[in-house]
């Protein structure tokens, strides 16, 4: 018998990118995509796709996977559960955060984050650095480094008393931002505004779940959002405003791109499908769950989130996954305790369900395009952290990261999902689709029913420049 000409052949495939969506069959050899067209030769293992659609794999270029908490409050999800459920949610590249301690080195944050993932990750994966203590040595010298060795994108916080920097330091990490060709990842609230508003309702007694959006108002946002983007127009560096919530921050954001200013912006499934209805309606504690940083908004800022990500607003739809149980091991109740708002940890889950959630509201809804939905969640993602194309398409050289979709109509249950938290804030939802097969350099992840990972099979990936942009020569000194 004649030797295969590719290890894999998926064939009959509906191939989307984020330009164009045309039928082929797909070729794979050495866990990269060898070639596209009409009959190709024989595959050593053959898939039908018979029509259905075949997207990159997901980037989920915003998410938060065993990072280390104040305690007693952990994370619930680490490298082998995160990847895993990302896996059996399309997901085939994820990049959390190497998270630097105030007082500790950036280099040591990235240290103790590599032993982390090292062995456990299903799928590949890159590290943003969060710089939460930009001391001369980080500024000067352990960043640039940190940098130029595939750690190329950071992210900076305004709120957060353990993570927030003043103006003046957030004038200083953009600078080096710009001098070393990073992309900064702005987190955009009043923590002034936030802490005075948590006073005056905690002196009210207004401390349940719920009041968790009254201290953080869009205004808030808007405010952060109009001073990092003219802080970045000081430097005269890019910014990406991470997980954008409603139309205040928008119409900031609308405002610089009018100014030609280079503002991107992110969104998340939480400004999509929750309100802030969903942190309670009376004083219960349930609507911890949903406690997240911008709180969701209403009905009318899902609108406008939904038309941001049609008309180009958005550059990046990430989960923004922070995994924390309901009940048990230190999550929404921290020493076992139902908390004040204040000290309730921030986030939700959403690792495993970003990529069908849009693909069912998005394109099946037909709010999207199936060719925007490839952009926001793969494309985008992976030319804004400088993994493309290895990552992020479909393209003869890439990696064959690969999803055929379900289009099925099903309710989702978080006993469905494998993430290791013990809730989706979505349970209950009806989809239309579901990843059917995930392809991680050619190899079958997830089946549509079984999860076929191992632990350690993910790479590390140095990030080279972020490519959304032209390359831009440094400022004369
Ligand atoms: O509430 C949120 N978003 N928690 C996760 C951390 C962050 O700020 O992204
Ligand atoms: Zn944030
Ligand atoms: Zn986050």
């Amino acid at each position: 018998m004649s030797h295969a000409a590719f290890d894999l052949v998926i064939r009959n495939a509906r191939v989307a990118t984020a330009s164009d969506t045309f039928d082929a069959d797909i070729g794979v050899r050495g866990g990269r995509i060898a070639q596209l067209g009409a009959e190709l030769g024989r595959g050593e293992r053959e898939i039908d796709a018979a029509g259905r659609v075949v997207t990159p794999g997901g980037v989920d270029a915003h998410c938060h996977l065993d990072q280390p908490m104040p305690p007693p409050v952990r994370m619930a999800d680490d490298f082998d559960t995160g990847t895993r459920a990302a896996a059996c949610g399309g997901t085939t590249t994820v990049i959390p955060f190497a998270a630097q301690e105030k007082g500790q080195s950036l280099r040591a944050a990235v240290a103790d984050y590599h032993q982390r993932a090292d062995g456990r990750a299903h799928i590949d994966y890159a590290f943003h650095l969060i710089v939460s203590d930009p001391t001369p040595q980080v500024l000067n010298v352990e960043l640039p480094a940190l940098i130029a060795e595939g750690y190329t994108s950071f992210k900076i916080y305004m709120t957060y008393d353990d993570l927030k920097l003043d103006d003046g330091q957030i004038l200083d990490v953009l600078e080096v931002a710009r001098s070393h060709g990073a992309m900064a990842m702005v987190h955009a609230e009043n923590a002034d505004c936030i802490e005075w508003l948590t006073k005056k309702l905690e002196a009210a007694g207004r401390t349940a779940p719920r009041f968790h959006a009254h201290a953080r108002p869009m205004l808030v946002e808007r405010e952060a959002t109009h001073r990092a983007i003219a802080l970045s127009q000081l430097v005269d560096v890019p910014i990406l405003i991470v997980h954008v919530s409603g139309r205040e921050a928008i119409e900031q954001i609308r405002w610089a791109r009018s100014q030609g200013l280079q503002v991107f912006a992110e969104t998340c499934p939480q400004y999509l499908f929750l309100t802030a209805e969903d942190l309670g309606i009376d004083d219960s504690y349930r609507g911890a769950r949903c406690v997240c940083s911008p709180p969701p908004r209403d009905k009318a800022n899902q609108e406008v989130i939904w038309n941001g990500l049609n008309d180009g607003l958005f550059t990046l739809f990430s989960s923004d996954h922070a995994p924390f149980n309901y009940d048990g091991t230190e999550g929404k109740k921290p020493g076992g305790e139902e908390v004040e708002f204040r000290h309730i940890p921030n986030g939700l889950a959403g690792i495993e369900t970003r990529m069908a959630l849009l693909y069912s509201e998005g394109v099946l809804a037909g709010r999207i395009t199936l060719e925007k939905f490839v952009e926001l969640t793969s494309t985008n993602p992976a030319k804004a952290y400088g993994l493309h194309p290895r990552k992020g398409t479909i393209a003869i050289g890439s990696d064959a990261d690969l999803v055929i979709w379900d289009e099925r109509e099903f309710v989702l249950h978080n006993t469905q999902l494998h993430h290791a938290v013990d809730h989706t804030p979505y349970e209950g939802m009806t989809l239309k689709a579901w990843p059917g097969l995930t392809l991680s350099r050619g190899e079958v992840v997830w089946d549509g029913r079984e999860f076929h990972g191992r632990a350690g099979r993910g790479h590390f990936l140095a990030c080279g420049a972020p490519s959304l942009l032209p390359r831009r020569s440094a400022r004369p000194a």
